[in-house]
């Protein structure tokens, strides 16, 4: 089958296709053929010399198939259902995922449109829950045009917020796309706005300490980049900020009922029409050009490689 690996560290430009013997599923996991896999942020981040990864590499990340072949002792899934979660070798004909970290699709959704829901939908929701999001709330967003970026940007109009701000590298290049996801206000990273109260910090570095200065004094941020970046406790205690960190992993394992509910809901608003991934496409092959794109800062929605 093919698989996407890296020989080298480096670049996008360090991505090739290789072929490689299909995986079996271990005792408890489940094998999956491919649709469709993410590219995002993190992948930029393994490839880097600096990342830490063993050579040959394969990136990992969200997923959206159908089962193949089941391991020893897993009861929860049948063959043949379409399910989308998170594995550590997604850029496959084929993988292997364990049960906990994958949930069904609908039959009816696109590959792509589902790939949007179970990875960046499910941190975009999650992101807005956990900020104690409320309807008539002012609402600033980094990384506003991202896979998880334009989703929240989606919701938070969808779910009723009086103003969205969203904040991107180059508003003349994206503004756009994020006004046809329901902005007001396109800006720049470090441009000045009205008060909000409340954040979602996904860009991290520089723009964290300058997204906690949007808010109105005892506003909310939640704050989930894969970058990190540093907050000053004397602006946090000056505004009384409410800063809250959002880890999909820890909130699977601490709240799982939360994550069931976000996913549902979330399942719910695509059927009705009020959330509309959108996406960028390359076929397997061409993951070397996906990761550039995302490199280069210029995708609007998310980076999907499209599998079978
Ligand atoms: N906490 C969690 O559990 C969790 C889970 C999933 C994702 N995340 C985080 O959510 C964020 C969004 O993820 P995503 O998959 O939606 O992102 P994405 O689509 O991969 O985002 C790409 C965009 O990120 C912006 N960006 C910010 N810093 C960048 C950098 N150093 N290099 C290249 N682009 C950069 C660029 O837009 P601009 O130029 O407009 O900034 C770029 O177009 C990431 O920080 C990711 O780590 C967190």
């Amino acid at each position: 089958m093919r698989k996407i690996r890296f020989h080298r560290h480096g670049g996008a430009e360090v991505l090739q296709l290789d072929e490689v013997a299909v995986p079996e599923p271990a005792p408890g996991t489940v094998q999956v053929r491919v649709e469709a896999a993410g590219v995002s942020l993190m992948l930029l981040k393994l490839l880097h010399p600096d990342g830490g990864a063993a050579l040959p590499g394969s990136p990992g990340g969200g997923f959206v198939g159908r089962i193949t072949a089941l391991g020893e002792g897993v009861t929860e899934y049948r063959l043949g259902e379409r399910v989308g979660g998170i594995a550590a070798d997604a850029y496959a004909d084929c993988l292997t995922a364990h049960p906990a970290a994958i949930s069904a699709v609908p039959e009816e959704v696109d590959a792509a449109d589902a790939l949007g829901i179970v990875h960046g939908g499910l941190v975009a929701l999650a992101a807005l829950k956990v900020g104690g999001f409320d309807s008539g709330d002012q609402v600033l967003i980094t990384n506003a045009a991202g896979g998880v970026g334009h989703l929240m940007v989606q919701l938070a109009r969808a779910l009723g917020a009086s103003r969205v701000v969203a904040a991107v590298g180059d508003p003349a290049a994206k503004g756009e796309f994020l006004r046809g996801c329901g902005a007001d206000e396109v800006i720049a990273y470090a441009a000045g706005t009205a008060p909000v109260d409340l954040v979602l910090e996904a860009a991290g570095g520089t723009v964290l300490p300058w997204a906690l200065g949007t808010l109105r004094p005892m506003g909310r941020l939640v704050t989930m980049a894969g970058y990190g970046g540093t907050l000053d406790a004397g602006a946090v205690l000056g505004s009384m900020a409410t800063v809250t960190g959002l880890s999909m992993g820890q909130l699977a394992r601490h709240r799982p009922a939360l994550v069931a509910e976000v996913r549902a809901e979330l399942w719910r608003l695509l059927a009705e029409g009020r959330l509309k991934p959108a996406s960028v496409e390359y076929p397997l092959e061409r993951a070397a050009e996906a990761a550039a794109l995302l490199a280069g800062r210029a995708n609007l929605g998310k980076v999907v490689l499209r599998v079978g």
